[in-house]
């Protein structure tokens, strides 16, 4: 067994978080076997790490694989920004040296980042996600993972025949999604504006005939909203997704912003998660997320980086921005961790495996080293959040193996 002696913080709900000072942690076999107070007696075997705490491995809802090298192209507008810089920067991956390069880069930067789990879009060419999945069993992430879905109103370079995009993502189902219990396949329709209804409708058969898990992009954006509803001739753009099917325990939706209450009620009733992305929000000018009303209909909620109209692949920064992206509502530093961690696993409906640090769940953990100036107490949990770029991540260790160190 590895034995660590270092500071904890565990989240236990969205008002709780334990901050457990000076703890052994010790797992086996990918498993956590201990948590207790240090003891002399039994832990002199444990590294020590009191200038260090460790945290659940974060979790990353909602983020686009393929466009990791085109952060920060400047397009405040989602629809512009996709057809200038999006779509020719995905258009790269075509090229396999290229898709590989990108893959191994981007797996070790979340990793270098704290994320242990990720749920991840590639381009829409079936080898580049083939290499993405291959990269992640090979480094040892904890992903799902999906061949981007587009056969409509898309780029000549990019569009996919109905019949190939669904044939490809059911063979890559079949073929990653029970390989590696760190890995899972998820069925990836872009969004209602580059997907026919006969996608649609056929990837949410598929899924829910094989239990699988979907990802789509909803409401984020009023252009995007006005052409959705102009093609389906549907009230909402919500319901474009419950009449095909799509909507359900195992899908995540991401953004989510402009939202009526009858919508709110659909995704409530349907059990659909929510994939957060304050800093995509912000940088595409595509507004405030509702979060209070989510909240209030108890919506299953995650954060995400949407890299790339997220720029940076750090949670703890993403959850800084949640809380500045809110103008009126506040969201304490308790909260803000449980949906980077516990309550992000609950959306995955894996919260009985990871997201916090329980005996018997996967050893998925954040390790910092602390400075002088970062006293171990109830103020850490903020600090971490507030001033995350002054803590240095020193080992990212996913389901027991160390995929990062510094
Ligand atoms: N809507 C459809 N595709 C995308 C994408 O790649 N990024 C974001 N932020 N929104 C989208
Ligand atoms: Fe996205």
């Amino acid at each position: 067994m590895i034995k660590i002696r270092a500071n904890l913080i565990n989240p236990i709900s969205p008002e709780e978080v334990q901050l457990l000072k000076d703890y052994t942690l010790g797992y086996e076999n990918g498993i956590i076997k201990l948590l207790r107070p240090f003891d002399p007696d039994q832990d002199r075997d444990s590294e020590s790490a009191l200038d260090s705490v460790i945290i659940p491995g974060l979790i990353d809802l909602h983020t686009h694989l393929s466009q990791y090298w085109a952060r920060a192209s400047y397009q405040p507008s989602l629809l512009p920004w996709l057809n200038q810089h999006i779509f020719p920067a995905e258009a790269l991956s075509q090229d396999p040296v290229y898709a590989q390069d990108l893959a191994r880069a981007f797996f070790k930067a979340l990793f270098a980042s704290g994320t242990t789990t990720a749920v991840v879009y590639t381009a829409p060419f079936k080898h580049a996600c083939e290499i993405a999945m291959e990269t992640a069993l090979h480094l040892g992430a904890r992903a799902l993972i999906g061949m981007t879905m587009m056969d409509a109103n898309s780029p000549d370079y990019l569009i996919q025949k109905t019949a190939h995009a669904l044939e490809d993502s059911f063979d890559l189902f079949e073929r990653y999604n029970t390989k590696d219990s760190r890995l899972n396949y998820i069925f990836s329709p872009r969004f209602a504006l580059s997907c026919s209804a006969d996608l649609m409708k056929q990837t949410a058969n598929f899924a829910h005939q094989h239990d699988a898990y979907i990802q789509s992009h909803l409401s984020e954006n009023k252009d995007e909203i006005a052409q959705v509803k102009g093609i389906f001739g549907k009230p909402t753009y919500t319901q474009v997704y419950e009449n095909f099917g799509l909507l359900g325990s195992k899908t995540i939706l991401g953004h989510a912003i402009h939202l009526s209450e009858e919508e709110i009620s659909i995704l409530a009733s349907t059990d659909t998660a929510i994939a957060h992305c304050p800093e995509s929000n912000f940088f595409l000018k595509s507004g405030e997320f509702p979060f209070a009303a989510l909240l209030d209909k108890s919506l299953r909620i995650g954060l995400a980086s949407d890299v790339a109209a997220g720029n940076s692949l750090s949670m703890l920064q993403q959850a800084k921005l949640a809380s500045y992206r809110q103008s009126s509502l506040s969201l304490s530093p308790q909260r803000l961790f449980w949906h980077l961690t516990l309550g992000a696993a609950e959306a995955l409906g894996w919260h009985d495996r990871i997201g916090s640090l329980q005996i018997g769940k996967e050893a998925d953990l954040c390790k910092f080293k602390l400075n002088a100036h970062h006293a171990v107490d109830d103020q850490l949990l903020p600090k971490l959040i507030y001033l995350n770029d002054e803590f240095r991540i020193s080992k990212t260790i996913i389901k027991g193996n160390t995929v990062f160190q510094s």
